[in-house]
């Protein structure tokens, strides 16, 4: 399995770091446009091989994408980040050229990869992937949802003052502060819905506080997030890797799942070998559908500004 990773930065460095200690790759391409960053970040990060006990290997590149050719999985992180106050929307005039020119520059020298996709607006990020390449639908696949869901179960384990491992739970819709659903009725604890342990009131302050999750760690950061970022971006390239089928909520491009068209927005999917190999149908409740309309209307309307 070779991964290559575009953008050394915060998040792609990241993400490299947690796929090689895990272990299940035979190779990970760090490419960064910096004239040194990427191959500067692969040797630090090589450097703790021995440390961390793990035998993949970590080549950085700067812009030589012959070097990435026959990926399996590509990454894209390339792209500025938001600053405190910014919006993720507000990252669309310069990440659209980067992403759609690093897309076609992976395919080139890898026909068959699956891509996922990380710069931010990142709905509309996925959806350009798949309006500017030839790749099938099941192999372009945004990340957002995966990260959501992990800052949806930290902030219930807290408000529940349980292990996170007790906690189970969703985030569905857009990637972005106002988009995002965190599904807090299907939420359980140990099998259990929240709903048992926890007041409305309390539940309505974890869904508050996950939708503004990357705003709250931008402003503390200066920049915003990369450690959890990373770790769920290698989460769902492991599930490829390994072909797990494990379920994910990942932005995927929809032919009338959930009664929308020509939009990529985050529901859950089955990853494996040949990426998205599933969208999972669940039923929504009335509420949950009107809060997912207005979700995809708010993608639609970044999506006009390509
Ligand atoms: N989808 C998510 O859940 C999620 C989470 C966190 C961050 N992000 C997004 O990921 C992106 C990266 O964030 P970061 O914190 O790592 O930023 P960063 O600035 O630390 O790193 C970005 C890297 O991309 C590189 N780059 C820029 N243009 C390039 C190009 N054309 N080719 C190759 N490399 C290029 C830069 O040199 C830099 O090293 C941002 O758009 C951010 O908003 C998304």
């Amino acid at each position: 399995m070779k991964v290559t990773v575009v953008g050394a930065g915060a998040v792609g460095a990241s993400c490299a770091e947690y796929i090689a200690i895990k272990d299940f790759a035979s190779e990970v391409v760090l490419l960064d446009i910096k004239e040194g960053y990427a191959e500067g970040k692969a040797m630090d990060l090589m450097q703790t091989a021995s440390l961390n006990g793990f035998d993949t290997k970590i080549t950085g590149i700067t812009n030589d994408y012959s070097k990435t050719a026959n990926s399996d999985v590509c990454v894209i992180t390339s792209g500025i980040p938001r600053k405190p106050g910014m919006t993720r929307e507000e990252l669309i005039g310069i990440n659209a050229g980067i992403v759609k020119t690093v897309s076609s520059n992976l395919i080139e020298f890898s026909p068959e990869t699956i891509i996922i996709v990380v710069s931010n607006p990142m709905d509309t990020m996925a959806y350009l992937v798949h309006k500017s390449t030839s790749l099938p639908k099941n192999k372009i696949i945004g990340m957002g949802g995966a990260l959501d869901s992990a800052r949806f179960k930290y902030r219930l384990a807290e408000a529940l003052q349980g292990p996170i491992s007790d906690v189970d739970g969703m985030v569905i819709g857009g990637h972005s502060d106002t988009g995002m659903i965190p599904l807090t009725r299907l939420a359980t604890r140990n099998g259990v819905p929240v709903s048992e342990f926890l007041s409305a009131e309390r539940l309505n302050e974890v869904l508050e506080a996950t939708k503004v999750g990357g705003a709250t760690l931008t402003k503390l950061l200066g920049t915003s997030a990369w450690y959890a970022p990373g770790a769920a971006v290698s989460a769902m390239v492991q599930a490829i890797a390994c072909d797990t089928k494990k379920v994910f909520p990942c932005s995927a491009l929809l032919e009338g799942e959930y009664g929308f068209n020509d939009i990529c927005l985050g529901v859950p999917v089955v990853l494996g070998k040949n990426g998205i190999e599933e969208i999972v149908k669940i039923t929504l409740n009335d509420a949950e559908k009107a809060t997912m309309q207005e979700s995809a209307k708010g993608v639609k309307a970044v999506n006009d500004l390509l």
